[in-house]
């Protein structure tokens, strides 16, 4: 089938949704997902993010779709043609949409694990408004502890369902759901039943907030301020292929190898992602080349780039701005 986004055709098989053909062409096109997750079946429909519309439905029946549509759980059809990046009500809608998401999100990020690589600060820099309209309270929880490995902020969470997908597809049991409705929905005694197996750590990389955070590397580091390598080892239950968090030969925070859409390559267990935190565990492949639009890779939210060595203990190159360089001395005196 030929489906055209913003003016880019590509061929696609029937069945393709509207964000895996534009995730074929690249670049632009591409409308943001907080919830869909390519390799969590069922994935998608919840947060509205990836809205685009539809100028026309098919050859068969050009009729333009009244109302936009969600491109994650819509299939394309031959000839449609899309208008994501192009459209200013689609613009309109994402604005709309980052705005609902953030109507009770915490103003965390100075102090959040996840800054640095997190979905909704990319979402709220590209669509996001500069000022709020909220005046209610914010929606708060009571803390819950679910474990010694995992950091659950259910205040952050943006109930994209992402974590029990995990939880139903990974983990040997389903004991999950979310708990009550509207404003009151929220994740939490399902994950802490399935929290507790070799695979709940992948919920840490599937969660596109700082909702759920690596409690072995909490406030250790912000996430820019590491080296990222990938390396591997030899393990009998996972692909054993991961991305390392260094600052210095020591390991801070282990995670599986994320693509350009954020989403993990293979799923990791718990023993490489927890338990293996020594340089020697390890066979390093190289530093880590990130394809993600974020902050990590290239300080994409500053205009000017430049490159700076600073005097860290271990004589470590780090790349960064020059204002940075006050905040990088702070953390190499701690
Ligand atoms: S989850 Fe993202 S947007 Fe929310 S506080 Fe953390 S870094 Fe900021
Ligand atoms: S905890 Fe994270 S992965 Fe789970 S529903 Fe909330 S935002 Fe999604
Ligand atoms: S990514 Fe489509 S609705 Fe969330």
């Amino acid at each position: 089938m030929k489906v055209t986004i913003d003016g880019q055709s590509v061929e696609v098989e029937p069945g393709t949704t509207i964000l895996n053909a534009a995730r074929m062409i690249g670049g632009d096109v591409v409308p943001p997902a907080m919830c869909y997750y390519s390799k969590l079946k069922g994935s998608g429909g919840k947060c509205r993010c990836c809205l685009v519309e539809v100028s026309k439905g098919s050859d068969a029946n050009p009729t333009p779709m009244p109302k936009l549509v969600a491109s994650c759980c819509t299939t394309v059809m031959d000839g449609m043609e899309v208008k994501s990046g192009s459209s200013e009500r689609v613009s309109e809608a994402r604005k709309s949409v980052t705005e609902f998401l953030l109507i009770n999100h915490p103003l965390d990020c100075p102090i959040c694990d996840q800054a640095g690589e997190c979905d909704l600060q990319n979402l709220g820099f590209n669509h996001g408004k500069e000022a709020t309209r909220y005046q209610e309270g914010r929606r708060t929880f009571e803390k819950i502890d679910i474990g010694d490995k995992i950091q659950l902020h259910m205040n952050r969470c943006i109930l994209c369902y992402r974590c029990t997908f995990v939880g139903d597809q990974l983990t040997p049991e389903r004991c999950h759901g979310v708990m009550n409705r509207g404003d009151h929905a929220e994740i939490s005694t399902f994950i802490q039943k399935n929290i507790d197996n070799e695979w709940s750590g992948n919920m840490i990389d599937v969660c596109p907030v700082g909702a759920l955070t690596d409690k072995t590397f909490r406030f250790k580091s912000r996430v820019w301020f590491t080296k990222p390598m990938d390396a591997h080892r030899d393990c009998d239950k996972c692909c054993g292929k991961v991305t390392l968090y260094n600052f210095g030969d020591e390991i801070l925070r282990v995670s599986a190898r994320k693509n350009e859409y954020n989403e993990v390559e293979d799923f990791i267990c718990n023993t490489c992602r927890f338990e293996k935190k020594n340089m020697s565990d390890w066979t390093i492949d190289g530093p880590r080349k990130f394809a993600k639009y974020s902050v990590i890779n290239q300080n994409n939210y500053s205009g000017k780039m430049e490159t700076v060595e600073f005097d860290t203990p271990d004589q470590t190159v780090l790349t960064g701005r020059a204002e940075d360089r006050k905040a990088i001395s702070m953390i190499n005196v701690k």
